[in-house]
């Protein structure tokens, strides 16, 4: 992918911060536009994500941020002259360019873009945009109208045939007092965005279905039966395929979670309507992933008004079950593959065998929900179970676990 959208970027839906981008080492350039004082954040963020960052101002950053504030973050010093005999002395701009993996120029401004498009040298940032090999990533920043100006245009082109990955700018008001298309995104995106980059796009041309969150059982107009499902785990298999090139569509139950930008997002609330949606949007799946945690049961008559205390007698209410999903899409005839959740507070593999073979599903990953592991929380462990045997997906956040899963799916047949 070459350039991005914003809306073609994650966003940020409470996941673990992108994993891809520990141990990168990323010279941070930093050009002169009023969105350089996001970059102290920006260089935070990366640095949170496990990145080794160190930055570099041009003459007219400096005047939108400070090196000092940079510094504190990275703990690096910061640079922004070819002529620092002492920062030379250090470290070199030839050992700084040869020891970046990626060059990210954010906020990159009309200037910039025109000086790396022509190949000028004429000030240490874009000295080393021409001596790396590092992956050239740039987020343009500056008024709409030199945005679009035909020679801004011709430039972002030129960039882009040589390689260079662009995070489109995005629309809203601007420094200038315009609403228009120039401004640079929130720091959030970009590190999410850059994550992104290095992710194989092993799902491309494929139609992946996930279903995630809770579903919520309405007893009467104020009260309901739902669980502990957080969507995390969900949200981040359809971010994970997203990234790895899918065409995803995600049925969610209510989340807190904001819909990832990119994915087909159909809202549910009950168990009922989340079959629906799945039978609505099964026809051509290559695979579905449901991580929802669906009531078995919902009540049968649920109260038009609120229920009133009967003195001191007891409450009965009356469950029926409602339709098993994922046995539903395992049913049907030429179908893709599909994998079910398992979570589980005692006897994981017995339990997990047991749906293998009760839904028809292809697979199975089960997860310990012990003690509220699994539900609610950042990080995961799996247990995938098929007819062929089990394998193990260790302890890791939803994010790269999500990868791992995907990454395994993408290349074993797993109908099993
Ligand atoms: O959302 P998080 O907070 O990140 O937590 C993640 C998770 C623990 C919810 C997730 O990893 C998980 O295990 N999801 C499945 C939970 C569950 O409902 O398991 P189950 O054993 O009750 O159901 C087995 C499978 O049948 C699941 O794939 C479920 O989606 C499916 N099912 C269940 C009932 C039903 N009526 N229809 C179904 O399709």
């Amino acid at each position: 992918m070459d350039s991005t959208t914003y809306n073609d970027v994650m966003e940020n839906t409470n996941l673990e911060p992108a994993t891809q981008l520990q141990g990168k080492r990323i010279l941070l350039g930093i050009s002169g536009g009023i969105a350089a004082y996001k970059t102290v954040d920006l260089a935070r963020k990366l640095t949170q994500a496990g990145a080794q960052v160190r930055c570099v101002l041009t003459e007219g950053a400096t005047h939108f941020v400070s090196a000092t504030a940079l510094q504190a973050v990275t703990g690096v010093a910061v640079r922004h002259s070819l002529w620092d005999e002492a920062a030379e002395a250090a470290m070199s701009h030839i050992e700084l360019a040869r020891w970046a993996d990626t060059l990210l120029i954010a906020p990159a401004t009309a200037d910039v873009m025109a000086r790396l498009a022509l190949g000028m040298a004429n000030d240490l940032l874009t000295t080393l945009a021409l001596a790396t090999q590092a992956k050239l990533c740039l987020a343009p920043a500056m008024n709409g109208m030199m945005w679009r100006h035909p020679v801004t245009q011709a430039n972002l082109a030129v960039l882009q045939q040589r390689g260079a990955k662009i995070l489109m700018p995005e629309s809203g008001s601007l420094a200038c007092g315009d609403t228009d298309t120039g401004r640079m995104p929130e720091p959030v995106s970009i590190v999410d965005w850059l994550a992104q980059l290095d992710i194989p796009s092993l799902w491309q041309g494929k139609k992946l279905l996930i279903t995630a969150g809770p579903t919520v059982e309405d007893i009467d107009p104020v009260r309901f039966i739902a669980n502990r499902s957080s969507g995390k785990m969900g949200y981040a298999l359809a971010q994970a395929a997203r990234d790895m090139g899918a065409e995803v569509c995600l049925i969610s139950g209510p989340t807190q979670l904001k819909p990832p930008a990119g994915i087909k997002v159909v809202q549910v609330r009950s168990a009922q309507q989340m079959f629906e949606a799945v039978q609505c949007h099964f026809n051509g799946i290559d695979l579905m992933l449901a991580a929802a945690a669906v009531a078995d049961y919902r009540v049968e008559q649920v109260a038009e008004q609120k229920l009133k205390k009967q003195g001191e007698q007891a409450l009965t209410l009356t469950l029926v079950q409602n339709p098993d999903i994922v046995a539903w899409a395992a049913s049907q005839p030429n179908r893709g593959r599909v994998i079910a959740f398992a979570a589980e507070t005692e006897n994981l593999l017995a339990h997990a065998q047991s749906k293998l073979q009760r839904k028809g599903v292809d697979a199975v990953l089960a997860n310990s929900v012990a003690e509220g592991a699994g539900f609610d929380q950042p990080q995961n462990q799996l247990t995938l179970v098929t007819h062929q045997g089990v394998h193990e997906f260790p302890l890791a956040d939803k994010s790269l676990l999500a990868q791992q899963v995907l990454t395994y799916f993408a290349s074993t047949e797993c109908s099993i």
